[in-house]
């Protein structure tokens, strides 16, 4: 208890490595009151304390048998940037010492040396440890800022976007459905009042036709992709959700497009979920099916479900989808959750897969989120809070 009080009043940690036992004592003599001190008469067997305590400055000989005090300086270096190493040296070898500030030390000292100076250059070198640590910190905290701060705008926009579903849904319907109209007006007005029709006026009926029914198409699979998520059946059981997907999976592989993609399942024990089948089926096909289409000629997809807990402490069922497909650029990172927003090209994907997937997963209080490098693959996580 006293030793410890003792240490925290203490300006720093020092570690001293010399083999001679007359310099490790006037050191001992000259810091110890100010600074707790550790001696070593090797480098190697300093090391491994240097790396287990993280000291704030190391005096080090130059010249020791085994290790000298260049190669213990490099290896502190790799051990922690931020640790200060002041050399000690003989007339003989102050070439060498010179060098080492090159290498990363703080500074280096002649012997015999002055105390006053030894006293002033570990003072100056445990202030410049202290500042670069605080400096780590402060950079830790900025990124840590950044990091909610995109995870906030994320957020905001996958519920400024959630709103516009609906809204989206209508309007996005309601331009096939007014060029079908107006093609059915003109088809009618073609065919009126004739007993046959041939040649050109029959292609160009043909054409007609062929347009109005791509648009019909197109608004059905709208509003199909839309009615499945309304569906709200009062459907609501006990889900397994490994069992859920491991059924879906095991149907992928069966179809033409997974014959060049590895498919793995990593189950972990997870508890059963509250919910509606259908809702979790769909999301699931779609993250698949984003994945799949995401990976070009061969490649890995990785379904993982686990249980994580949050730092707050809250736990959550996580089902990952990882692929090693083309990713997301970050540019177009921030469009994922906007309806009929799609990559896909025309007539191939809605764009409504992400959109009906986020609103979904927030009926059940949860959240999607997305990791993804561009050429490298995506990782989209769906957490909901266990009940
Ligand atoms: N795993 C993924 N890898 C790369 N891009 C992805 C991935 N998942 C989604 N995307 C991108 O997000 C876009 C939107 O996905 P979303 O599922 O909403 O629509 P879609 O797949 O294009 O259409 P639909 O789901 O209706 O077939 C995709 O077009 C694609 O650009
Ligand atoms: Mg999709």
């Amino acid at each position: 208890m006293f030793d410890q009080a003792l240490t925290q009043t203490k300006q720093g940690t020092v570690v001293i490595i010399d083999d001679n036992p007359n310099i490790r004592e006037s050191i001992k003599m000259i810091l110890e009151e100010e600074y707790s001190l550790r001696f070593f008469e090797s480098g190697i067997t300093a090391l491994e304390h240097i790396r287990n305590a993280q000291p704030d400055l190391v005096i080090s000989d130059i010249s020791m048998p085994q290790m000298n005090g260049i190669d213990v300086l490099r290896h502190i270096k790799e051990i922690d940037k931020s640790i200060q190493v002041i050399m000690l040296t003989g007339y003989a070898s102050v070439e060498s010492a010179r060098a080492s500030v090159r290498y990363g030390a703080y500074d280096y000292i002649v012997k015999p040396y002055d105390t006053e100076k030894l006293i002033e250059i570990v003072k100056s070198g445990i202030k410049y440890r202290k500042q670069l640590m605080d400096d780590q910190d402060n950079i830790d905290k900025i990124r840590k800022l950044n990091k909610e701060m995109e995870r906030e705008m994320m957020k905001s926009r996958k519920l400024a976007y959630s709103g516009q579903l609906s809204a989206g849904i209508i309007h996005e319907v309601s331009n096939p459905l007014s060029a079908i109209e107006g093609y059915l007006h003109i088809i009618q007005k073609k065919i009126k009042d004739k007993a046959l029709i041939e040649g050109e006026e029959l292609d160009f009926l043909k054409k007609y036709i062929a347009i109005t029914h791509n648009q019909l198409r197109r608004s059905i699979r709208i509003i199909r992709n839309h009615l499945d998520f309304l569906k709200i059946s009062n459907e609501e059981s006990l889900i397994d959700i490994n069992e859920n997907l491991e059924e879906i999976i095991t149907l992928l592989k069966y179809q033409n497009i997974t014959l060049n993609i590895e498919i793995k399942s990593e189950y972990g024990s997870i508890p059963k979920l509250r919910g509606n089948p259908d809702h979790f089926q769909q999301i699931f096909m779609n993250m698949l099916y984003n994945a799949i289409h995401a990976i070009e000629k061969r490649g890995i997809i990785i379904v993982r479900t686990e249980v994580v807990t949050e730092e707050k402490g809250l736990s959550f069922i996580s089902i990952s989808f990882i692929d090693s497909g083309h990713g997301i650029p970050k540019d177009k990172l921030e469009h994922i959750f906007e309806p009929f927003y799609s990559t896909k090209g025309k007539g191939k994907g809605t764009g409504l897969g992400m959109a009906i997937s986020y609103e979904i997963i927030k009926k059940y209080g949860g959240d999607i989120i997305i990791k993804s490098t561009a050429g490298k693959g995506t990782k989209i996580s769906l957490l909901i809070p266990l009940q």
